[in-house]
């Protein structure tokens, strides 16, 4: 089964990263120099996915700009070295992949994000890219799940072992069996407190939903934060469908608190030839 559509959710308030995120959304935050969202549609366009579905918000045009920069400058006396800089510029997503940006009238939480896809999506099934969870893997966690997706009516969801103090910054999935990475789901919990987290899998933000999803979103009410909650449309749909929770392989670095974001600066950049050493030498130096 091909999946082509993939939706990025960007349109959230970004309150832990304020003021930084008072006029563009947390997505457009850099790793050195590329911001969050780049780095999750260069994720999914490597993995095959070619429409590009960003669920943005009413005031927060950035990430359209973003993808649609068409520099109109007289490059003519800018240096050689300024020149590759500007080369940079143009090589964000191929000519076959295609671009829709739907907006979000208010942040009522992620299920309400996903569920303004609702037309675009159709029948198909799709993924869910959450750009401030950055995953450095090989081969990229969306083609990993992209490879375990055969059926379009099962859905998969990325997950990763927690510390059971960690449960209230996750959705914990309970399961029955697991065969190798994938775990049979029978339950998901938000933001359970450890006393109540049903295993030690949380959620991160990589899914392959069948349509289905849909469903169970538009029944859904406000639930944890006051927020409709993709994890409780995941809970109800679980009693009549298949989900398995899939176990990826790769360093995810949750770039959605400001501890994540920094720690992956420092670690993107100690694995860059160009920063590594220097950096090193820095961080010696400090300590
Ligand atoms: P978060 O739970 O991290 O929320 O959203 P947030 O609003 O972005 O950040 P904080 O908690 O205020 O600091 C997870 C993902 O869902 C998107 C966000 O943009 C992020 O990618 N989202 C969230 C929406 O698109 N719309 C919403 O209403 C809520």
């Amino acid at each position: 089964m091909n999946v082509k559509k993939v939706v990025f959710p960007v349109a959230g308030l970004g309150s832990r990263f304020l003021p930084a995120t008072k006029a563009i959304p947390k997505e457009m935050l850099p790793i050195i120099d590329k911001p969050l969202i780049q780095y999750a549609v260069e994720e999914a366009v490597d993995a095959g996915f070619s429409e590009l579905i960003f669920i943005i918000g009413d005031t927060k045009q950035a990430i359209k700009d973003h993808f649609n920069f068409k520099p109109n400058l007289d490059i003519s006396n800018l240096t050689e070295v300024k020149k590759n800089f500007l080369s940079e510029m143009h090589k964000v997503i191929p000519d076959y992949v295609t671009c829709e940006y739907i907006i979000q009238d208010e942040p009522l939480g992620l299920g309400h994000a996903i569920l303004q896809a609702k037309e675009d999506i159709g029948e198909e099934p799709f993924a869910v890219v959450l750009a401030d969870d950055l995953i450095n893997s090989q081969p990229s966690v969306l083609k990993q799940m992209k490879n375990h997706f055969k059926d379009k009516d099962t859905s998969i969801i990325a997950i990763q072992k927690i510390k059971n103090c960690e449960s209230l910054n996750y959705g914990v999935i309970d399961y029955k069996e697991k065969c190798s990475n994938l775990f049979k789901t029978t339950n998901i919990i938000e933001k359970p407190l450890p006393e109540k987290a049903p295993s030690d899998y949380g959620v991160v933000g990589r899914y392959i939903f069948s349509n289905k999803i849909f469903t169970f979103l538009e029944k859904i009410s406000a639930g944890v934060g006051n927020e409709i909650q993709l994890t409780d449309a995941i809970k109800l749909m679980l009693e009549e469908n298949l989900v398995y929770g899939y176990e990826f392989k790769g360093k995810r670095h949750d770039c959605g608190t400001k501890l994540g974001f920094i720690e992956a600066n420092i670690s993107y950049a100690l694995n860059d030839p160009d920063y590594a050493d220097e950096l090193k030498e820095f961080i010696k130096n400090l300590l």
